[in-house]
């Protein structure tokens, strides 16, 4: 059997992996096996299509996966949890431009294709493939402080927009000859040009702190744009994981908006997230009580039950390991732990899962919102550790800019200690009527540190 008659079945085998892969994701305990699978899927696909068109020898593809798995795993490593987001940024940015490369390379073979199924698919390819490319570029450097996090508005920006989206589409259809002669070339360049264009006017207006949002549906788009690539090809394998990591990617993108209950027009149009019209003078200016670790150890090693909230600066702090410990010491003196987690705590979706797993805390210890926020009012005390929005009692109230987000209801806990440096406020840059409640005792400090002398505290308890 010669290798070609090979490729359409390790094509069918690499779109199964990717779809169980995929449905592996769904827990934190088979998530790591499924990215495994769908890596593998990936490696299957690119394997059987370099050696069937004879794009590389063998010793090419074999150099190939070497370098690749090197940049890949010193990635891996070196790069830290919290950068995460524009490292998914850059990859879709590399995406997002090589599926436009395969669609350019395609017109570029052929330009007299005309207004024709392949014809517009190659535009389609092209187009999403550069406003990803463009814009996931611009998401990454803001992501990197590389430039401004804050929205970059111009004059008349929404139809600005609009207008280059109009003249993309007329170019579109210029270069596929509706108007008439006109030199194909010239006029695809053109709309390759303002493809790219659009990606960076559609970006630059939308908050540092939005990002993650926007990287999720620019992941979508290289989804799409790789799976427009397939078509432009015939490539099946191409196709189907395109279509999935464009439906995986918009699903994630409406569940990162529905747990900031924000519509994804109000993320790529309205200003959020330290937002000018948030009057920050006031921030912090009220009395609190404060505890330090003996005062908390105190508080939380004498009691029945107790739930942590992690949120961002547990992440900053990488204090996970040392929550372990306080989390096993406190289950040693028989205190009932568990984790609530916040959807969109952190900066990433499931970032808080990744950050627990890393520390080995046990999966059926995390409950989320839904699962455990009638339980706060039968809770003794609330641990939160570097979380702040995901637990603002000011979501309910209606003239909040964080009004209807949902939130876990710490407050409604006998006691809650707030582990955070300051009265800083998080990522919404509001401040948080929860550190001046009655209940709630302020233990002030860096996460790791403070954990650390939590533990030692709760060892000295009788
Ligand atoms: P935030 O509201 O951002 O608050 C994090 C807090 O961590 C800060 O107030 C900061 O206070 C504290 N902190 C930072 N470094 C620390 C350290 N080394 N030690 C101790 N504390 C530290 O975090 P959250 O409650 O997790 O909420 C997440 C926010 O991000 C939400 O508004 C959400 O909408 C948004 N967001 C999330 C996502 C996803 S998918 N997760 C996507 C987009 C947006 P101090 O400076 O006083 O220490």
């Amino acid at each position: 059997m010669n290798f070609a008659a090979l490729v359409e079945p390790i094509y069918l085998l690499s779109a199964i992996l990717f779809v169980v892969g995929l449905k592996r994701l769904q827990s934190p305990a088979t998530a790591r096996a499924g990215n495994g699978l769908a890596a593998l899927a990936m490696l299957l696909a690119i394997v059987a299509t370099f050696a069937d068109q004879e794009i590389l020898p063998w010793t090419g593809i074999l150099i190939g996966i070497v370098l690749g798995g090197s940049i890949g795993g010193i990635a891996a490593r070196f790069v830290e949890m919290t950068s995460m987001p524009q490292l998914v940024g850059i990859f879709n940015a590399f995406g997002g431009g090589a599926s436009a490369l395969v669609a350019v390379a395609e017109f570029v073979a052929s330009p007299a294709v005309g207004l024709s199924t392949p014809g517009i698919t190659i535009m389609i390819g092209t187009l999403i493939g550069g406003v990803t490319f463009s814009g996931s570029f611009i998401a990454f450097a803001k992501l990197q402080e590389l430039m401004t996090g804050n929205p970059i508005i111009l004059p008349g920006q929404n139809l600005l927009s609009a207008l280059l989206l109009l003249s993309v589409l007329t170019l579109g259809a210029a270069t596929l000859g509706v108007f008439g002669e006109g030199d194909p070339l010239i006029l695809f360049y053109a709309f390759c040009g303002l493809s790219l264009l659009l990606g960076i006017l559609l970006v630059i207006p939308i908050g540092g702190a939005d990002m993650p949002v926007v990287i999720s549906l620019l992941n979508s788009y290289s989804g799409l744009a790789a799976s427009a690539a397939g078509f432009v090809i015939g490539n099946m394998v191409l196709i189907i994981s395109g279509a999935l990591v464009g439906a995986a990617g918009l699903i994630l993108t409406q569940l990162m908006c529905k747990g900031m209950n924000r519509s994804l027009a109000n993320v790529a149009f309205g200003g959020f997230g330290g937002s000018a019209s948030v009057d920050r003078a006031d921030i912090g200016q009220r009395p609190v009580r404060s505890a330090d670790a003996e005062g908390a150890a105190a508080e939380l090693g004498y009691v029945n039950s107790v739930v942590v909230v992690p949120g961002y600066g547990l992440a900053v702090a990488q204090a996970q390991h040392e929550l372990r410990k306080v989390g096993d010491l406190l289950e040693d003196r028989g205190v009932d732990v568990r984790y609530a987690i916040h959807p969109v705590a952190g900066r990433m979706p499931g970032h808080m899962n990744v950050l627990l797993a890393e520390a080995d805390v046990s999966y059926d210890k995390l409950y989320d919102l839904d699962e455990i926020n009638d339980d706060f009012v039968n809770t003794d005390a609330v641990l939160i550790v570097g979380a702040n929005d995901v637990v603002n009692p000011a979501a309910r109230d209606p003239d909040s800019v964080i009004t209807g987000m949902p939130i876990l209801d710490v407050d409604r806990a006998r006691r809650v200690i707030v582990m955070k440096r300051s009265l800083s406020p998080g990522f919404a840059g509001i401040d948080n009527d929860l550190f001046y409640l009655e209940n709630t005792l302020m233990f002030f400090g860096d996460a790791k540190a403070s954990m650390s002398d939590l533990v030692r505290e709760i060892r000295e308890l009788a």
